[in-house]
């Protein structure tokens, strides 16, 4: 449970930290149920989702230990987990599938309801198991896969970043060779290859929409730093967009990060690159056109923080979310505040311009309560965002803190 309080103020001056990427080091915790050895991340960031993730992989027989800024991960001994005890369902507890069948030849995991931003089924995820030769049950609300794994082909009729994930995690171990077409190309599931080649695995053209893995027989231990969260880093240069001001995003990697970059110049900011990160200046002027795409296009994960500055703009903005049923939910809250925002199915039309004004909303998801916390930096007056189930703590480290390093008046009751 959170609550905070936003206020505007002075422009955000100064810099942000970015911390190791949540979608990066959620695909990296269930990779280490894929060998007995220590998986070691340098820093991993301090997420729900992360304690989350880990407490699952030690139902499965992981130990997930903290050490300083980082954690060493390991699966001596692989077992199924009780199915009483899988942890509340996070949509990152499907990871643990790809690793387990491979590791253990067979694998158990919680159907998963929808989630807030909607149904998030895991068809393709099953149909790459099935290709590798896993024998499926649905039953009581859960899904058990068993069997040796052979190589095979598999073709995603959509790039599921977590599918892709999956399907990698369980060739690795598979006798012969598996290819899958139309794979994800987001940068995690590049940095996911790259710790898995490092714990001995064999996986090519990850980050191309063509991926090869040839099975091995097994797998040893590692040191992987995943790369920096784009999304995170993405929030902030929003914040700027929103708040007005002059920032220094250490540690982003503006190559993964274009689509975003392009839009924020659309909008009028001034975007510089440099080697340890990029520099964010201005407030947004200009109208924009957002089409989430899958990568590298525009990442739906920064639709909401990205309509605040849409908001903020001058001019009417058109945004289509294309990859999830329900992800306009910072909508409602907006219109609360004053926004002038028209939804039509997955278009929603925003006419910038118009003053927000301070009220209490309510955190629907994780990228909408950011989106929110935003939107308080520009409204006037005092700006309350309820967040009953701790969406904003699941995907940001002290996102507050961050802030009012900016200079930014958040506060966390
Ligand atoms: C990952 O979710 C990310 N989560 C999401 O970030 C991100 O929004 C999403 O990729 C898209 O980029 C993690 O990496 C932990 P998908 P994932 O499978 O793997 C449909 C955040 O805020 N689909 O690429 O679940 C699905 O319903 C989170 O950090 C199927 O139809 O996304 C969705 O509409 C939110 N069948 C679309 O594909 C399947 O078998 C994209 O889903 C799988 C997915």
């Amino acid at each position: 449970m959170a609550i905070f309080e936003v206020e505007s103020g002075a422009p955000l001056m100064g810099e942000a930290v970015v911390h190791p990427a949540k979608n990066a080091v959620l695909p990296i915790i269930a990779a280490s149920l894929l060998t007995k050895d220590t998986i070691l991340v340098p820093e991993m960031p301090d997420l729900s989702d992360v304690r989350a993730l880990c407490g699952l992989v030690q139902e499965c027989g992981g130990v997930c230990q903290r050490q300083g800024a980082g954690m060493a991960l390991s699966t001596p001994e692989p077992t199924l987990p009780e199915a009483s005890h899988m942890m509340r369902w996070t949509r990152a507890s499907v990871l643990i599938m790809g690793p387990l069948l491979a590791r253990l030849g067979s694998a158990r995991i919680t159907m998963p309801g929808g989630c807030a931003i909607g149904q998030r089924p895991i068809d393709l995820h099953l149909k790459g198991m099935a290709a590798l030769g896993a024998e499926i049950v649905t039953r009581q609300g859960f899904v058990e896969l068993k069997g040796r794994l052979h190589g095979g082909v598999i073709y995603l009729d959509l790039p599921s970043v977590g599918a892709t994930e999956n399907i990698m995690m369980a060739a690795v171990l598979a006798e012969g060779v598996t290819r899958i077409e139309n794979a994800a190309k987001e940068p995690e599931i590049a940095d996911l290859a790259q710790c898995l080649n490092a714990m001995g695995a064999q996986v090519q053209g990850a980050g191309s929409g063509s991926i090869v893995i040839r099975g091995v027989r097994s797998l040893h231990g590692a040191t992987h730093q995943p790369i920096p969260d784009r999304i995170e880093a993405g929030t902030f240069c929003c914040a700027v967009a929103v708040a007005g001001g002059n920032i220094l995003v250490r540690g982003a990697r503006p190559e993964h990060m274009r689509a975003l970059l392009f839009k924020l110049q659309e909008a009028g900011m001034s975007i510089s690159e440099f080697p340890g990160g990029l520099r964010v200046r201005g407030k947004a002027q200009w109208p924009m056109e957002i089409r989430t795409l899958s990568y590298p296009g525009f990442p739906t994960d920064l639709q909401a923080p990205m309509m605040i500055v849409a908001c903020i703009a001058q001019g009417t903005s058109v945004f289509l979310e294309t990859i999830f049923e329900n992800r306009f939910m910072h909508i409602p809250e907006l219109l609360r505040m004053g926004a002038n925002i028209r939804v039509e199915d997955h278009v929603a039309v925003i006419e910038g311009g118009y003053p927000l004004q301070g009220a209490s909303v309510s955190c629907p998801d994780l990228r909408s309560g950011a989106a929110l916390i935003l939107a308080g930096l520009a409204a006037e007056g005092v700006t309350r965002v309820e967040d009953p189930q701790g969406h904003i703590d699941r995907g940001y480290e002290n996102f507050e803190h961050a802030l009012t390093a900016m200079g930014a008046q958040v506060r966390r009751l």
